[in-house]
């Protein structure tokens, strides 16, 4: 069935984020440049996936009047496509763990999302079987979205953000840095700079344990593994610790003006870690995957005390 699809006037605001350098944290090795993707209207990096998820399922007429889009989500695909949904007015249900900040499941309700909250002990993975099990339920119901195994996911990141990045370093970047969660990110825009610059490193970031706190990244060897995940990918992997991910959050705040995320901060200590062993002629790129004001309500906030 083919489909003619009116697109919303937020669609034309995601992706295209800022790409700047650390001034401060940065200076050891080689440069750092950050993409902004709190900047996308939907808050995340998420919007990205969102967009290109939404739009094939449009077009292969999977998503259409009368049909709920249901996925599971940390959060940030949950509120992309809450927004997205809110937008063409599609109906949108999301499974989230009980463990998803309070703010992240206020945003969801507040673009009109029905929230499924799951056992926040089974952690992203509790969500993924709850919307696997609603999808089986009740196939005519839904359009499950399926983050985790929807090639769209990464295709957004090789069109879009890999793009983005080659072109604003004007080719010279030559090290991309990303903590993988359902690892769409780092396998598109890590595909896309392979294909432009041979030798370009590849460098996965993971938390450094099964039981961590850094939302949106998963710890692959115990978790339930995304279909999209290439584990060929990486040149290699850097693990940090939930503590050092939250202090580098912080410490973006009050060093660079960067209200980000934790799994931003995660990104950062690989980066900096990465950059330190490199010459000032090579450059590393990261990712900073959403905003800080959706963790502020957070304990680390505080107990990271002012600098
Ligand atoms: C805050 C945050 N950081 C990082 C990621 C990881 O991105 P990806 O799913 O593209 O691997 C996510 C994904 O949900 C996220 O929400």
């Amino acid at each position: 069935m083919s489909l003619l699809v009116e697109s919303a006037p937020v669609e034309a605001a995601i992706g295209r984020t800022p790409l700047v350098p650390l001034r401060r944290l940065g200076g050891r090795g080689a440069p750092v440049l950050v993409k902004l993707e709190g900047r996308n209207p939907g808050g995340s990096v998420k919007d990205r996936p969102a967009l290109w998820i939404v739009q094939a399922a449009e077009r292969r007429g999977l998503l259409r009047p009368g049909v709920r889009l249901l996925d599971a989500s940390s959060g940030n695909t949950g509120i992309a496509y809450a927004m997205l949904c809110a937008a063409k007015g599609y109906g949108c249900e999301i499974c989230v763990p009980a463990t998803a900040s309070e703010e992240r499941k206020k945003l969801l309700r507040g673009y009109g999302a029905e929230v499924v909250i799951t056992d926040g002990a089974e952690g992203s993975d509790g969500a993924i079987r709850e919307a696997r099990r609603r999808a089986a339920a009740d196939p005519d119901r839904y359009y499950y979205a399926d983050q985790y195994n929807n090639p769209e996911n990464v295709r957004a990141h090789f069109e879009g953000t890999g793009v983005e990045i080659w072109e604003e370093t004007r080719g010279r970047v030559t090290h991309f840095v990303a903590g993988l969660g359902t690892s769409g990110t780092f396998t598109g825009v890590g595909r896309r700079l392979r294909r432009c610059r041979h030798g370009v490193r590849l460098i996965a970031v993971q938390p450094d344990s099964a039981f961590h706190g850094i939302e949106g990244l998963k710890h692959m060897e115990t978790a339930l593994v995304p279909g999209i995940y290439d584990a060929a990918l990486a040149d290699a992997t850097v693990l940090v610790r939930t503590e050092d991910a939250q202090e580098m959050a912080v410490r973006l705040a009050r060093e660079e003006g960067l209200l980000a995320g934790p799994s931003s901060g995660a990104n950062v200590v690989a980066a900096l870690e990465v950059a330190a062993a490199l010459t000032p002629a090579e450059l590393v790129v990261t990712v900073l995957p959403d905003g800080g004001e959706r963790y502020l309500s957070e304990v680390w906030w505080e107990t990271n005390g002012s600098r």
